[in-house]
């Protein structure tokens, strides 16, 4: 059988997690994919850094753009991250010939995601997403896929774990924000600018892809009333607590009569609800639904291997279908911007 032939540009917290689970898992992903999945280029900045993986069967790029443009692959996987930059001319590269791309990469989404939707469908190409919101857990397979049959009007969640852990262990551990901080980013959790988690970019780009999935238009991040969890102290988590509350940095989208509302900000969630009881380096995602009424997922937001987990799935969609058709609810020329719903205070 034909191998899907893989390149991974970026070999950091997730990318050394997805070449260590490739290898671990190979045989059974060629079994559930049809073929073999083989990764035959990489690339990173610093060729002599110690990744915990073997990495002497690759072809070695410097440029993540020059492996996209000339390695002989079938899908390159970015995980460089950052709007603009190597990650943006990487996917471009990639898409331009026609190679499918799998990301993780929610900033380049929100900022470019329909014109590279878009090029992607022009060239057949899948552009893939799993690991872009909500790490581990399968939420946009279930929004685009599973839900297919509903109409959804409200998604509302817990969708950076950083933010997660911090607000966790300030409450739990009596920890001060910059300690938590420091931990998360030890752990592999933050962004390379860890001001996207705090201040609630990072939340806000998941939320308008969601978004953009759920209500079917373009996504529009530059629509969300972003606030973050910098401000948040000691004092404010104790007496939330007192009244029997915690503090969520929460996203939400809402189709209103007027448009789709989108917002993040630090929410006072009663203890006693779902979402309340999401500790941790743990994301939830909550869908209200016409057909299916409510469902919550629950399940890991970060991490190397969670994220790893959601890049394989994508990997073994494109081994066995190739490429998936249009990748936003319409196809993605057709879309037009969602509506706003005015801003309320
Ligand atoms: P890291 O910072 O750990 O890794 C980034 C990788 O990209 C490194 O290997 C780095 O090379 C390489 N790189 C960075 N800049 C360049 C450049 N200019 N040219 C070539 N290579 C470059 O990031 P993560 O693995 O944490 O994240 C990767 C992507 O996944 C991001 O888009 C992130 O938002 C997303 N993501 C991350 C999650 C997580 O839990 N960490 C969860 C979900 C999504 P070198 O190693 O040599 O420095
Ligand atoms: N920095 C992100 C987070 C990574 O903490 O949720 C996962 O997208």
């Amino acid at each position: 059988k034909t191998p899907l032939r893989i390149g991974v540009a970026g070999l950091g917290t997730v990318g050394a997690s997805l070449l260590r689970l490739l290898a671990q898992r190979r045989a059974a992903l060629g079994l559930v994919a049809g073929r073999p999945i083989d990764v035959v280029a990489v690339s990173a900045r610093d060729r002599t850094r110690d990744r915990g993986v073997d990495l002497s069967g690759y072809t070695w790029f410097d440029d993540p753009v020059a492996l996209a443009r000339e390695a002989e692959v079938d899908c390159v996987v970015e995980l460089i991250g950052g709007s603009d930059g190597p990650a943006k001319a990487t996917v471009e590269a990639a898409l331009a010939r026609g190679v499918h791309v799998v990301t993780a990469n929610k900033a380049l989404l929100a900022a470019h995601g329909m014109d590279l939707a878009v090029e992607a469908e022009r060239r057949g190409a899948a552009l893939a997403f799993e690991a872009a919101v909500a790490g581990g857990i399968p939420v946009i397979k279930t929004v685009r896929e599973s839900l297919v049959g509903n109409e959804i009007t409200q998604i509302a969640g817990i969708l950076n774990g950083t933010c997660n852990y911090i607000l966790s262990r300030m409450e739990q551990d009596n920890l001060s924000f910059e300690k938590c901080l420091a931990e998360a980013q030890k752990l592999g959790y933050a962004e390379a600018d860890p001001t996207f988690d705090v201040d609630g970019h990072d939340t806000a780009h998941k939320l308008a892809i969601l978004a953009s999935l759920a209500f079917g238009g373009r996504i529009d991040a530059d629509a969300v009333r972003v606030e973050g969890i910098r401000s948040i102290k000691q004092i404010d988590i104790r007496m939330a607590n007192r009244l029997g509350y915690r503090i969520k940095l929460l996203g939400v989208a809402v189709r209103t009569a007027d448009g789709v509302e989108q917002r993040v900000c630090p929410t006072m969630v009663e203890k006693t609800q779902p979402l309340a009881r999401v500790m941790g380096v743990t994301n939830a995602v909550n869908i209200d639904a016409n057909a299916v009424g409510e469902l919550t997922l629950v399940g890991p937001g970060a991490g190397g291997d969670a994220t790893a987990s959601s890049v394989i799935a994508d990997i073994v969609d494109i081994a066995q279908a190739g490429s998936r058709g249009p990748v936003f609810a319409a196809p993605a020329g057709d879309l037009q911007h969602m509506e706003r719903a005015p801003v309320k205070d």
